[in-house]
């Protein structure tokens, strides 16, 4: 197969930033119709209101159709969250444990704090997303994930058998089973960790262009997610959690935790199909199982990836006086989108 014309595709997991580096980036999410958008600036975007001027500021930029979402902390107050998704400003909340990750400072410490809202939002139909690590110092950083599906999610998911969840850039095979035993709930999966595995970001030289958290795990857990990427599930489906820093702060003696996948994540992941010999269950991974899990029409008009020539991607964008630089994967990639 050397062409395949799907239906448009959905990000469900994008981090633009603000100000210059979101003028700089949303261009390179063009392909995809509609993204769901990170709430993690500084401060975070932790009101309706906010989001509806963050939603503005994203459009303003280039990227068409956001669909924004409210960071939980443990003052959020839950009419709110209900109002703002009634009026369509939001179409989830994020949940970040504190101190998981990039800009997570304002995240939860304590679940008990947010019983509330979570019960308001499982009454509403207000989806939550779920940054999936527990990040309690003593627990080593390759564990984070799978500690987290027992300690909180399982836990989470008992309290609250009706809220709407998506558990975010799943990197084990501990939650991609998690995932198949509780139908209904939601996985995305990042182009970089069906990609690479930690020896991509370890061996030979630690490469901080592949760092990003949740962490690069052992190849066995690669190997799982590409089966469930490619297996045709429809619990399973892209977010790219395209997340960009300046150059310096990712070649940096404390790296910053990001990829940024935006500009050629679509090429990379037809590469990545095509290895698991499943171009056929691309557009179910990319456009279909996404809006089907978030109770959206599909977009309806359609891209054409074709395989040709080695795919000439820059190694860095400019970002006014900074660069990103892109995420290789370190070997030729020979599919591009049609434009
Ligand atoms: C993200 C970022 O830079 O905002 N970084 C990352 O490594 N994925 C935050 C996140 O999604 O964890
Ligand atoms: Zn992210």
């Amino acid at each position: 197969m050397n062409s395949l014309t799907i239906r448009r595709p959905d990000d469900w997991h994008l981090h633009l930033r603000d100000g210059d580096m979101l003028r700089a980036v949303a261009p390179e999410s063009r392909h995809f119709g509609r993204a769901i958008i990170m709430p993690n600036l500084v401060p975070p975007v932790v009101t309706g209101a906010q989001a509806a001027s963050y939603r503005d500021r994203v459009i303003a930029a280039g990227f068409a159709r956001p669909l924004m979402t409210l960071y939980l902390t443990e003052t959020t107050d839950p009419t709110d969250v209900v109002q703002a998704h009634a009026d369509g400003i939001i179409t989830a909340v994020k949940l970040y444990p504190a101190g998981a990750t990039t800009n997570s400072a304002s995240g939860v410490s304590n679940f008990e704090n947010v019983r509330d809202v979570l019960t308001a939002m499982e009454a509403a139909g207000v989806p939550l997303c779920l940054h999936g690590e527990v990040t309690d110092a003593d627990i080593d950083i390759f564990d984070r994930e799978a500690r987290f599906l027992d300690r909180v999610l399982t836990p989470l998911r008992a309290a609250h058998p009706d809220l709407k969840l998506t558990l975010e850039h799943v990197t084990t095979s501990e939650a991609v089973d998690w995932v198949r035993a509780h139908p209904g709930v939601g996985a995305t999966i990042t182009v970089q960790h069906l990609m690479a595995n930690r020896n991509d970001m370890l061996a030979g030289g630690m490469r901080p262009h592949f760092y990003c958290l949740p962490i690069l795990k052992r190849g066995t857990h690669q190997t799982a997610l590409r089966q469930a990427a490619t297996s045709g599930e429809a619990q399973f489906f892209l977010g790219t959690d395209s997340a960009p820093h300046p150059t310096h702060a990712k070649e940096s003696a404390c790296c910053s935790a990001g990829c940024f996948t935006a500009t050629h994540a679509l090429p990379l992941l037809a590469h990545v199909f095509e290895e698991e010999d499943a171009l056929d269950r691309l557009e179910g991974f990319i456009s279909l199982h996404g809006p089907a899990h978030y109770g959206l029409p599909v977009n309806d008009d359609t891209i054409t990836l074709s395989k040709g020539s080695h795919l000439d991607f820059p190694a860095r964008i400019e970002a006014y006086g900074q660069s990103v630089t892109l995420f290789d994967p370190g070997h030729p990639i020979h599919w591009h989108v049609v434009d």
